[in-house]
């Protein structure tokens, strides 16, 4: 099968969320089992010049936004074994960031015109395009209107996957025949709850609906996680399904990522002192064996980070060190500055999205605390697991899928149920009595580092469903 995988983000050219990895390194899995899919992402200017100069001019073509012709660029990389194709356009692409702008609606309603017109333009026919989130998901939309019958578009089947539901691409009406040119008729395909919606319009018009984990497939039929689109997901439960993302063993790999001190491995694991040792050191906090809690997140309100507020104080009793790396809302960051002063040998925070620093804090810490009050999937407690760094999880999406407390059978790590600080604290203070136990946090760690959590399963699952529509 071909497959043609569209996002706003990928590894190693651009991220800036768990979308890049998955795009990263989905597409690799499924080619490993005899399979031909290619990625496309926008060229932004923030990729780095290197991967640019890596790149290879394949042709160009115009697209049609609004009244004016757009250039875009078709550029070819590869990456993983994989082909990526990068669309240019300096106007929409060459700016400081990736989204927040005036016009990110038209950004992308340039980027999902451009991926359908540039199969025109490849020596690549798609029998599947997967578009993901938001910013691809016109790609359906346009597919359905303008595209289905024209010559050489014919029988292609769409996918649309959510990673996460709160972003929906939300504009006002006035959008429909202005920006995103879809026909009067039409506009009931994007219209909800008086607004345009991208994802909505997606949900209408793909074949199938993936989402990053089986639970969060259930959750956003409920209106506490489905951010208003609860009701159409409902109607369309028939084509919804879950499937849990994995992680690259090659990319996340104690044994030989080059960003850590020391490497380790589950049969050897001296390394892994070495990392939490050095780790404090540059960090500035004092030395010695309590145990560190590494955070490394988005500071938004749905990662739980009012529940850590909250139980602050009552976190440091218990003689835990926080190592923090993260940017986001600026209540959340001032709060941890706050603590950082407070607590300078115990609390070390890093405002930033620091790659090497954040694979530092995977080695070096002892515990990965994750109190989401969402998760999709989350991949960091994955990735956590496979430096033998213990996850403190809340039972939502994707961590309930992965995470199991170790108080049952086959556990790898610590959960609580409620979003509720005290819960989150129990789950804690449970942990802190497990890890003077050395014996058994060793085999907790040794546990978790043999685990898979690789794209082997899932990888069949999208094939199975690419090949079932
Ligand atoms: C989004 C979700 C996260 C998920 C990732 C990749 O960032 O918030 O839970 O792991 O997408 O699918």
């Amino acid at each position: 099968m071909n497959i043609l995988y569209a996002s706003s983000e990928a590894v190693p050219f651009i991220a800036s969320g768990g979308l890049a990895d998955v795009a990263g390194s989905l597409p690799a899995a499924i080619n490993a089992e005899g399979h031909d899919c290619r990625v496309v992402i926008p060229l932004y200017s923030a990729i780095k010049q290197e991967l640019r100069d890596s790149l290879k001019y394949v042709t160009e073509f115009s697209v049609d936004v609004a009244w004016r012709k757009q250039y875009c660029g078709v550029f070819e990389g590869t990456a993983n074994g994989v082909t990526y194709y990068l669309l240019d356009n300096e106007y929409y692409f060459s700016r400081q960031g990736l989204y927040g702008f005036y016009d990110d609606a038209e950004r992308f309603v340039f980027f999902s015109k451009a991926v359908l017109e540039f199969i025109n333009y490849i020596s690549f026919k798609p029998d599947v395009i997967n578009t993901n989130d938001w910013q691809t998901a016109l790609v359906p939309v346009y597919y359905n209107i303008y595209y289905k019958y024209r010559p050489g578009y014919e029988d292609i089947k769409n996918v649309f996957t959510i990673h996460n539901i709160q972003y929906q691409g939300k504009y006002g009406t006035e959008l429909i025949g202005e920006i995103v040119d879809i026909p009067l008729y039409h506009s009931n395909i994007l219209e909800y709850e008086g607004c345009v919606n991208f994802m909505k319009g997606a949900i209408e018009c793909a074949d199938k609906i993936t989402t990053v984990s089986p639970s969060y497939a259930k959750e956003i039929l409920y209106s506490w996680y489905g951010h208003g689109l609860d009701k159409i997901l409902s109607e369309k439960q028939y084509k919804l399904c879950g499937f849990l993302n994995g992680i690259d063993n090659n990319i996340y790999n104690p044994e030989t990522d080059k960003a850590l001190y020391a490497n380790y491995s589950v049969d050897n694991k001296a390394g892994k002192a070495i990392c939490k040792e050095k780790l404090l050191e540059d960090l500035g906090l004092a030395p010695g064996k309590e145990p560190v809690i590494g955070i490394v997140t988005r500071f938004v309100s749905h990662k739980g980070i009012d529940l850590i507020k909250y139980v602050f104080k009552d976190i440091i009793d218990l003689g835990y060190k926080f190592v923090i790396l993260g940017s986001g809302e600026a209540i959340y960051e001032n709060f941890f500055k706050e603590m950082m002063y407070r607590y300078p040998e115990r609390v070390s925070v890093t405002i930033g999205f620091e790659p090497e620093l954040a694979r530092k804090i995977y080695a070096g810490a002892d515990i990965f605390l994750m109190p989401s009050e969402s998760e999709p999937c989350g991949l960091a407690q994955m990735v956590a697991l496979r430096y033998g760094t213990i996850p403190i999880v809340r039972e939502t999406g994707g961590l309930k899928d992965s995470i199991v407390d170790c108080g049952g059978k086959n556990g790898n790590g610590f959960t609580f149920k409620t979003y509720n600080a005290h819960d989150m604290l129990g789950a804690l203070i449970r942990a802190r009595g497990y890890y003077d136990k050395r014996m058994l946090w060793g085999k907790l760690v040794s546990h978790g580092m043999r685990e898979d959590f690789s794209w082997n399963n899932s990888a069949k699952l999208y094939i199975g469903l690419y090949s079932n529509i």
